[in-house]
């Protein structure tokens, strides 16, 4: 084997796992990752980085009157375009995920 080869390899080894470690940091299934990670994971897409952002008919996430617990049940079961997270995260995620939701507003 050329040595060019060898550093090719191994280069290779060393970006497969970095990108393996990278996937375990954006995927906290199954363990309690904090509010704000969960919530830039998954929910930034509709509701921006600041809960503002309102696409795809979703709501000003700042302006928001539900209580915590109509915004766990919302979030666990999903309404109109936004989808139940159940079954993507645990009770304790949606729990923090809200929490860090409703600091959102707070800041206003
Ligand atoms: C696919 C887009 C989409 C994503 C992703 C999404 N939402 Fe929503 N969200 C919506 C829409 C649309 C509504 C409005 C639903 C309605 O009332 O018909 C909404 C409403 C809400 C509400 C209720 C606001 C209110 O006062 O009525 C909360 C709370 C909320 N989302 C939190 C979250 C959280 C937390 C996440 C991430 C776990 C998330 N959403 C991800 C689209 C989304």
């Amino acid at each position: 084997m050329s040595t060019i080869m060898r550093i090719a390899a191994l280069t290779t080894v060393v970006l497969i796992s970095c990108a393996t470690t990278g996937a375990d940091e954006a995927e906290p299934k199954g363990r309690i990752g904090s509010g704000e990670r969960l919530y830039r994971a998954h929910c930034t897409l509709c509701h921006g980085g600041d809960g503002k952002l309102g696409l795809n008919g979703s709501k000003d996430l700042t302006l928001s009157v539900l209580t915590r617990a109509q915004m766990i049940e919302q979030v666990s079961n999903g309404k109109g375009a936004m989808a139940a997270y159940r079954h993507v995260l645990t009770a304790k995620e949606i729990e923090a995920v809200v929490d860090y939701t409703r600091s959102l507003g707070k800041a206003r």
